[in-house]
């Protein structure tokens, strides 16, 4: 016999009623589950691990590309981000916070120029990375400092971060205008020992820093999460980026800085970032704990 709508089952029916709306837990639960689903999938198509990134801003950030994408599901986001790639970038932009500031937290540099700077003289040369380097505020700030205390000619400066977008800025030097009155305040603050608009040009609404700071420094694209150490450092900055991980991946990334870093060499944290807790919390020692300034010891 065939099916009219007079003999649909009382079961049939209900698909002309309204849909159903599962409950907040449920949701909640489908929200983890998609949400493993896109950071595997993710990792696994193109390497780029975010399976261990804090889960609440995690979830935030991909909940706003969502809404800029105009998407209403994650698994739909999810679709758009294997399949088209500027989807992808897009989603790697808005997974990496790139909030940076020149001479960020001044005292830090100052601090930097009193302590550090004393046995960096000692050296014969010097390596320094910047690991999450953002759009490179804080690289020409440190080669500023390095330049003001003549050490900037044996120094070489590796320069990184995930996200190629805002590499190409730091690799450009050019920064609004506008932002250049805190940048001087910072750089004062800081100790600066010249006018700040000695190192950089206006033109137009942008300022462009002097070619001659971006000599000694190498840009490039690392990932911290999945890519092995390439070299052994004097000192490294690694600021306001494992914020953003969890405790196992803040491991996993401190882990890599310690076998990067020589014996004695600097590590520079963020202001809410401390190796204190971290399995190598022993192998350093103090240089300033209010600046987040360690040394490493063993
Ligand atoms: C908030 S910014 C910090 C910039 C600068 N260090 C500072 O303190 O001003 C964090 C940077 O870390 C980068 N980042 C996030 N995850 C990363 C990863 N797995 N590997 C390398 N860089 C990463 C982001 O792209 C972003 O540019």
């Amino acid at each position: 016999m065939i099916e009219t709508d007079d003999s649909l089952s009382g079961k049939s029916k209900a698909y002309k009623e309204q849909p159903r709306l599962y409950s907040n837990v449920e949701t909640d639960n489908l929200t983890d589950i998609e949400l493993n689903l896109l950071t595997e999938a993710i990792y696994a198509y193109r390497g780029f691990d975010f399976r261990d990134y804090a889960r609440e801003s995690l979830q935030r950030r991909v909940f706003n590309l969502m809404e800029l994408e105009g998407l209403a599901t994650i698994s739909a986001l999810q679709e758009k981000v294997l399949h088209e790639k500027s989807v992808m970038e897009r989603f790697l932009l808005a997974m990496s916070i790139n909030v940076t500031d020149m001479f960020r937290d001044p005292e830090t540099f100052l601090i930097f120029r009193e302590k550090v700077i004393p046995i960096l003289r000692t050296y014969p040369s010097i390596r320094i990375w910047h690991a999450g380097c953002s759009t490179g505020e804080e690289v020409y700030s440190l080669a500023i400092l390095l330049e003001e205390e003549h050490l900037i000619d044996k120094t070489q400066i590796y320069a990184t971060d995930i996200n190629e977008a805002v590499l190409k800025t730091a690799k450009q030097g050019v920064y609004p205008l506008s932002v250049m009155q805190g940048y001087t305040n910072n750089y004062m603050k800081a100790g600066g020992k010249r006018a700040f608009s000695e190192y950089y040009h206006a033109s137009h609404e942008h300022i462009i820093f002097k070619p001659s700071l971006r000599d000694r420094v190498v840009f490039a694209r690392h990932n911290l999460v999945s890519d092995a150490s390439f070299n052994e450092f004097n000192v490294i900055f690694c600021r306001n980026v494992m914020i953003y991980f969890n405790e196992n991946l803040q491991n996993r990334v401190n882990e890599l800085i310690y076998n990067s870093l020589c014996r004695f060499g600097v590590l520079v944290l963020g202001s809410n970032e401390s190796v204190d807790f971290s399995p190598r919390a022993t192998s350093y020692k103090n240089i300033d704990q209010s600046n987040c300034i360690y040394q490493r010891v063993s």
